[in-house]
Formats: C-alpha cells, structure tokens, sequence
C-alpha cells in the first residue's frame, strides 16, 4: 500500500503558511491536513474557511479539513466550497453521519468519519459504506505535540479486519503523535495517510521532515 504524509499545518509558521507548505510539497507530502477546532467540541480554536480558501490559491495538494466542530453538517459543504478535497467528521459529534457524509461526496470531495481514541469501532458499523476514509486518532483531539496512544496500532489492525471482511475499499488515516518510530507498524498495520505535526515541522526543515517519515515508512517491520 502506497504511504501518504498529511503535514498538519497547526504545527507550521502561520507567519509564512505559504512557503510552509511548498517545503512540505518539496519533501513529498502529497496532503496538507488542516485542523479545523471550535473551542466547544474540543478545547482550542484554530482556523476556519477563509485560511482554507488561501491555501487551496497556494498549493495544488488536497486539502484535508478535520473538523473538530460541534456542528459538522452545519459547515461541511462550505468547506469542500472553500477547497477542501477530504473532508472528515467525528463520529462522536454528529446524529446524521451518513448525511453529512452524503452532501460532502455529493459536492465532490472524499468523505472521512474521524473516531476519538475512547470511541469503540463499533461505532462505525452502520456509517462505513458512506465513507471513503475512516481517520483514527491515535491522540485526545486539540492540541498538536500528545504522546501517540499505543493502543491505537490494535485499533488500526482491528479496523482494517473490519474493512476487507467487508469488502470496502476505505482507506485509513491516522493522527496524533505518528514519527519516526511508530510509522512502520501502523504503514504494516494497514495505515495509508499519516498525519504528522510536530515530527513534520519541529525540527525546523519540514521538507527533510517529510522525507525522513516517509524513510522511515517503508521499515521492515515484524508485522509483515
Ligand atoms: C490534534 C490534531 C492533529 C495534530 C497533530 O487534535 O488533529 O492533526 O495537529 O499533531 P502532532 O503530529 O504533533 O501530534
Ligand atoms: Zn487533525
């Protein structure tokens, strides 16, 4: 399975979005992950649409918005509207999944359910058809920089069981905490498109950032 990086642009020099982002491209990525937070679903605020219009001007990489709102199927459309080609919304939150995830297909995008580390799988049992990717997070949502939740790499195998006795083609993302030591496993594990923050731009090269993890991915591990 091909391995795709997902810079969250949170982790990045607002100051310079821009040039951020064509660092990452040089490294890469073939994703741009924008973290989009409402102070009520989780405890921080962060952007919203006009950042995600700007960007879709800047670079000619899918933006994948994660909506971490209270009201998703309130504002999806507008995001595939702003530019967004992946939009993901959280299970936790929404009492009309599958219809949120039918208007965003329907406006054109890729349709994600995000679930929360304390959320059990079966959560998703009636809504994974509707999906075209389901995004694990492998940390409590809103903040970037949280230690990667081990239990996550079983969750992913788990998931990634459900999907082919299932036949579905959904893909899996993952977010929180993915470096350079736990993305063998999780790539092994049936993982496509990792997010990455802090290991992407703390170390002051995004584009070396990128290429590093995307190294690192192809690890042998002994889950192959
Ligand atoms: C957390 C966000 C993540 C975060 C990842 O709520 O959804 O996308 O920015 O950052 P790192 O890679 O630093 O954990
Ligand atoms: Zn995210």
């Amino acid at each position: 399975m091909k391995v795709e990086i997902a810079p969250s642009i949170l982790s990045a020099d607002f100051t310079r979005l821009g040039e951020d982002v064509q660092a990452v491209e040089r490294g890469g990525a073939t994703i741009i992950h924008c973290d989009v937070m409402d102070g009520h679903f989780v405890p921080n605020l962060t952007i919203g649409l006009p950042v995600v219009k700007s960007l879709s001007r800047a670079t000619q990489l899918p933006l994948d918005t994660h909506l971490m709102i209270s009201e998703p199927g309130r504002y999806a459309e507008q995001f595939v509207e702003a530019g967004a080609s992946m939009v993901s919304v959280h299970v936790e939150i929404d009492p009309h999944l599958n219809r949120t995830l039918d208007a965003i297909r329907k406006k054109g995008a890729q349709a994600g359910i995000v679930i929360n580390p304390a959320t059990p799988l079966s959560a998703l049992e009636e809504a994974l058809p509707f999906a075209d990717f389901v995004l694990i997070m492998s940390v409590n949502p809103g903040f970037g920089g949280q230690k990667f939740i081990p239990t996550s790499l079983d969750k992913v195998r788990r998931l990634r069981r459900m999907i082919v006795e299932r036949g579905l083609p959904t893909r899996i993302e993952i977010d929180g905490g993915i470096d350079r030591t736990n993305i063998a496993e999780l790539a092994a594990a049936g993982v496509e498109i990792f997010v990455a923050g802090t290991s992407v731009f703390g170390g002051g090269d995004p584009a070396r950032g990128v290429r590093e993890l995307l190294e690192a991915s192809t690890a042998v591990t002994s889950d192959k």
